[in-house]
């Protein structure tokens, strides 16, 4: 449905898109994962046909966006990562902005604006000023303004970020029923919990580049080891530490020590040389591994700063 190929943007020498390729399917909620200064925003603007990019074509249904046509545009919905509202105006007179903007008027634009509102649960402070909202507020604001022409594709950009809790799951609670009602999405993020939850697939994106592509399960199965071993930092001997890593990669943080054993490396050896120092197994806990450990991998750095 939107396809980039070779997309690249810089900004003086700094490659801030370099060469990104892919195709995003129609109802899918695709993710953008990756640090900050990633690239994720650049590419969410370039899509939005905010800014021009330096090399490559972005299109959809086969139809150039960079030719910068209007009527394609209304097709695309923008949630900026940094909140666009007038804080001296009320929410109603946002949406009321926004709706005009998209060419809405009249019955079909208070219906609408009405809507807005409910979904994000914001009917009872339509009429106060954008300035007494809380930060989780004006998201869920910044939010509806950006479907209120009923885009075919939805460009979040990092919407959580510095959200309260309940605001967040109010986000995540709304896009989930676009999605289920056919919205297509792209959702950037640099939190693996947030892509894992809401993306069916995802774009591991770092230094500007697209590292992988796929389904959770996929990008998981570019991983050397299928499960991560582990155990208090305290219950753990040199003489243990040194047997195992041999076999392995033995990380320790957050007080607690990580063992993710090498792809020939059977759990059930694992378990007799602990068993062997001493070490009964209910100490230990096995566990999946996250996207965090696949970014890891692929790129050799931590997802978090
Ligand atoms: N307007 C700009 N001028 C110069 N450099 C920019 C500008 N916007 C972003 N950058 C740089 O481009 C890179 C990618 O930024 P951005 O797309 O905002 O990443 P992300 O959204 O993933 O954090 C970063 O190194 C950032 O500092
Ligand atoms: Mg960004």
């Amino acid at each position: 449905m939107l396809q980039l190929a070779n997309v690249t943007k810089r900004y003086g020498n700094l490659v801030a898109v370099d060469g990104i390729s892919l195709e995003i399917r129609r109802g899918e909620c695709f993710g953008l994962l990756g640090p900050n200064g990633a690239g994720k925003s650049t590419t969410m603007s370039l899509i939005a046909g905010l800014r021009v990019p330096d090399a490559g074509s972005i299109s959809l249904d086969g139809q150039s966006l960079v030719a910068g046509r209007a009527d394609l545009r209304l097709a695309l919905g923008l949630v900026p990562q940094h909140v666009a509202l007038y804080t001296e105006l009320s929410a109603e007179q946002n949406l009321r902005i926004f709706g005009e903007l998209y060419g809405l008027r009249g019955a079909e634009l208070r219906a609408r604006i009405d809507e807005a509102l409910a979904a994000v649960q914001l009917t009872d402070r339509r009429r106060d000023l954008v300035k007494t909202y809380s930060g989780g507020m004006a998201r869920r604001l910044n939010l509806v303004a950006a479907l209120l022409h009923r885009p075919k594709v939805l460009l979040c950009d990092e919407p959580t970020v510095g959200v309260d809790p309940q605001s967040r799951n109010a986000i995540f609670e709304y896009l989930e029923r676009l999605s289920r009602e056919g919205l297509t999405i792209i959702y950037s993020t640099h939190y693996m919990e947030e892509a894992t939850r809401l993306c069916s697939r995802i774009g591991i994106v770092d230094h500007g580049k697209l590292h992988a592509l796929g389904t959770l399960d996929e990008l998981l199965a570019r991983l050397p080891f299928e499960e991560e071993i582990r155990f208090p930092a305290d219950a753990v001997t040199a003489p243990f530490a040194a047997a195992l890593r041999p076999h392995g990669e033995l990380t320790t943080a957050e007080n607690a020590h990580r063992f993710r054993p090498a792809a020939a490396y059977k759990l059930s050896a694992f378990f007799a040389l602990a068993e062997s120092h001493g070490l009964p197994g209910r100490l230990f806990t096995s566990q999946r591994p996250t996207l965090e450990a696949v970014f890891l991998h692929l790129t050799g750095r931590s997802l978090r700063e």
